[in-house]
């Protein structure tokens, strides 16, 4: 801990260029408050704040029992603040007001515990939060306590898994403690983020078992995931902890040591060997680590460490433990994973503000359902002649899209991680990113319905993919649904030898000229009224509002920046294009063997149908949820947004024109999810012109040629020029959404299948 402050001075002074730059975006923040709720119905809500969806209490019989947080950028009463501020006074200003709270109200949590026992005290240090997390069952007073340490890095995601073999996203910390204790429940553990430096380790131990489950003392962190399974039906883990003083580990390795060479050549002082106990042929399977001085443990040290799977990509400077002295030419052992470890805390590159080039463009490319997995993964739908092995083609695809056009702004619009083929969604979303991080783009995602199908929650990715370079993705307020309900501006293009850096911002003239909207839709609905698709839910139709309403009132009627609006599962006005009474037509897909994915034959859109309202194709039904909760309204009467782009159908890629609104589709580029083989995978850009006032927008196919389909201008001008009517209706939406659905839980859901209800959910996709 003596080095701490000093090193800590070294970081902030890094991490405070990247705060600058970030403001623009306000991305990450640390949580300022946890609340524990204990309710005998499953309905407890704290407004603004975010509700951790797993019960502490989970089969204990006790009262349902949560978790909810908030950050300081989000708190209710601010509702007026959340929104990205223009100039750098105004974000001053509010960094200044933030601050002011901050230190009049509370310094964000910086460490968490759970202790036992009514009477439970940690000392002044600690703050005793209201509330027993066992409450209501059999089991013993479980009290937590945080600490406000002004000297630490703040806590800034928190996540609750059930089960003794649980596990988080990379660089999530466990308490010890499992949560449901003494009661006979499911295991319930806790897992936190923070978003600095941790802890140097200095202590490293592996166990192996058969059983489950493989734990050691409670002073001792275990490694998320096994590094070794299966070869003798036992799993091999790490463990490590951190005591301060002790000299800090600086690196390791794994390896193979043949039993006669044992005791030779460690000549290494620094060097410790631990034996596994596992033999593998002749050979000790070993775990090797060098130790350093004390007093380098904030540069040098080894602050986390985890285990990958089926991966060759690693984390941001972070390090791959080395295997060494593999054995002669014999088998190697059944290595589950990549060991990866990372020493010290660097701070990201600086992503600057977004801006149109001189000549007023600005370029976004659209991958829509790349539905990526740990893996090569597999091919769907693909025509015969094609050779396709799975996510490498998805990736070849997206490089070439790159290479043809050089975008400004990468968005990823939802299954992006094919859930149910991702052990390892880290992995995935690593793998997914690599094209765009390796060329320095700016990217964004939203989520799909199957992103979180795999190991990781949407709180752990969107947390995950920021600590990814030039990632702009951001969890929004916590007090609303969904995660990801985010704002980016484009500003003007920066003129040479005007200014620098960060006076750049000061410009007063600096003012965002286009908008970009990005919101959560959810995967599957719970209401038995309106089974299927989710649906963008009415406190975040709200927030867009809002939002949109602040962000437009800053400009004269005659400046206003248009916007784009991008969501994973369309909206119903996306349904306007389904033939009155023309049924489905069955497929031709010759290489479909898969029936579960089969689709109808794609079928070329007739633009005459619809006046010409409709450029590209409708190759399936519109998976649209059966519910609508006004997010068309909101869009049409907003002052800004022109066009929205969705994904979630892969083979229907047009936009709509509905009302003046250009309603599109991205146009499923994965090939490990299903298509048409008639129909090549592809996806869409949009090319912003003039500043901000025009739209085109066009699809390249992935063929040799990446030709390039449906061009077409999306709108020219200002929306306030085009005549539409903006009176706010206050007698609510105009075309009359269904009535509020009654949400039922998925206990509710299972529990009318069980009886023979009708719940049945819509297509694949
Ligand atoms: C939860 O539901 C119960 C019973 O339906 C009701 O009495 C209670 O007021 C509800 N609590 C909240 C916080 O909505
Ligand atoms: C604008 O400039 C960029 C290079 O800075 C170029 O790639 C692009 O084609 C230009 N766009 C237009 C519409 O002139």
């Amino acid at each position: 801990m003596r080095t701490w402050s000093s090193s800590l001075l070294l970081v902030l002074g890094i991490s405070s260029a990247i705060q600058l730059a970030q403001a623009a975006t306000g991305v990450l923040s640390g949580i300022t408050d946890i609340r524990i709720t204990a309710c005998p119905e499953d309905n407890c809500s704290i407004p603004g704040y975010r509700k951790v969806p797993q019960d502490l209490n989970k089969y204990s019989r006790g009262s349902f029992v949560h978790l909810h947080f908030a950050d300081d950028e989000h708190q209710p009463e601010e509702d007026n603040d959340l929104l990205a501020l223009d100039t750098a006074q105004e974000q001053r200003k509010r960094k200044g007001r933030h601050d002011r709270k901050r230190r009049r109200q509370q310094h964000p949590i910086t460490q968490l515990a759970v202790q036992q026992g009514q009477d439970a005290d940690m000392g002044p240090e600690w703050e005793k939060l209201e509330g027993n997390l066992n409450d209501g069952n059999r089991g013993p007073v479980l009290t937590m306590f945080v600490k406000r340490d002004p000297s630490q890095a703040p806590v800034d995601s928190i996540v609750v898994k059930y089960g003794y073999d649980s596990h988080a996203a990379i660089g999530y910390d466990r308490l010890p403690l499992d949560l449901n204790t003494g009661t006979g429940g499911q295991w319930v553990y806790l897992y936190y983020k923070k978003s600095g430096p941790r802890e140097p380790i200095t202590h490293i131990a592996t166990k192996a078992c058969t059983i489950a489950p493989c734990i050691m003392d409670d002073s001792w962190t275990r490694i998320n995931r096994p590094i070794m399974t299966g070869t003798f039906k036992r799993y091999l883990y790490l463990f490590y902890k951190s005591v301060p003083g002790e000299r800090p580990i600086t690196s390791l390795s794994l390896g193979l040591q043949r039993q006669d060479d044992s005791g030779d050549e460690n000549d290494d002082m620094d060097k410790e060997i631990l034996d596994t106990g596992i033999r593998f042929k002749d050979s000790n399977i070993f775990v090797s680590l060098k130790r350093g001085q004390l007093g380098e443990e904030r540069l040098h040290a080894v602050d986390n460490i985890a285990v990958e799977l089926g991966s060759n990509q690693i984390p941001y400077r972070w390090n791959v433990a080395a295997f060494e002295g593999e054995s002669k030419g014999e088998e190697v052992p059944d290595w589950n994973a990549q060991v990866i470890y990372r020493t010290g805390h660097k701070a990201l590159p600086v992503v600057p503000k977004l801006r149109f080039k001189e000549n007023g463009s600005f370029k976004i490319v659209q991958f829509a359902d790349i539905h990526m997995a740990t893996g090569p993964h597999s091919c769907y739908n693909v025509p015969s002649t094609m050779e396709c092995t799975g996510d490498i083609n998805t990736l070849e695809m997206m490089e070439r899209m790159l290479e043809a056009e050089r975008p400004d702004l990468v968005v990823y619009t939802g299954d992006n991680v094919d859930g149910l083929s991702s052990k390892d969604a880290y992995a995935t979303i690593l793998k997914y990113s690599k094209p765009v991080v390796d060329r320095g783009i700016p990217w964004t995602i939203i989520f799909g319905n199957h992103d979180e199908e795999g190991d990781l929650s949407r709180e752990e990715m969107m947390r995950s993919v920021q600590d990814i370079p030039y990632s702009l993705s951001e969890r929004g307020p916590l007090g609303i649904s969904g995660t990801g309900n985010y704002v980016l501006s484009i500003y003007n293009h920066r003129h040479r030898g005007h200014s620098w850096g960060g006076m750049d911002s000061l410009r007063k003239d600096d003012k965002s000229q286009f908008t970009l909207y990005f919101l959560d839709s959810g995967a599957y609905s719970f209401s038995l009224e309106y089974p299927g698709w989710d649906w963008i839910k009415e406190d975040q139709v709200e927030w867009f509002r809002q939002t949109s309403r602040e962000i437009t009132s800053r400009y004269q009627s005659d400046e206003i920046p248009n916007a784009l609006a991008f969501f994973h599962i369309p909206i119903p006005e996306y349904d306007l294009t389904e033939p009155e009474d023309a049924p489905p037509e069955d497929g031709d897909d010759e290489d479909d063997d898969n029936g579960k994915n089969s689709r109808k034959a794609h079928k070329k859109h007739r633009k005459d149908d619809d006046d010409g309202r409709v450029v590209g194709d409708k190759g399936e039904r519109v998976s649209s949820p059966s519910y609508n909760s006004g997010m068309f309204d909101a869009i049409f009467e907003s002052r800004d947004v022109r066009a929205t782009t969705a994904g979630h159908d892969h083979v229907n890629d047009y936009c709509l024109d509905h009302r003046g609104i250009n309603l599109c589709y991205g146009g499923g580029l994965g090939y490990g999810s299903y298509g048409s083989a008639s129909f090549p995978r592809r996806s869409r850009v949009f090319e912003i012109l003039k500043n901000g006032q025009r739209v085109d927008t066009w699809k390249r196919l992935d063929d040799p040629e990446m030709t390039v389909v449906s061009l077409q201008t999306l709108f020219d001008g200002r929306k306030s020029d085009q005549g539409v009517e903006f009176e706010e209706q206050q007698s609510g939406p105009t075309s009359s959404p269904n009535r509020r659905p009654s949400h039922l839980t998925p206990n509710d859901v299972w529990e009318s299948l069980r009886k023979g209800g009708q719940y049945v959910l819509g297509g694949d996709n």
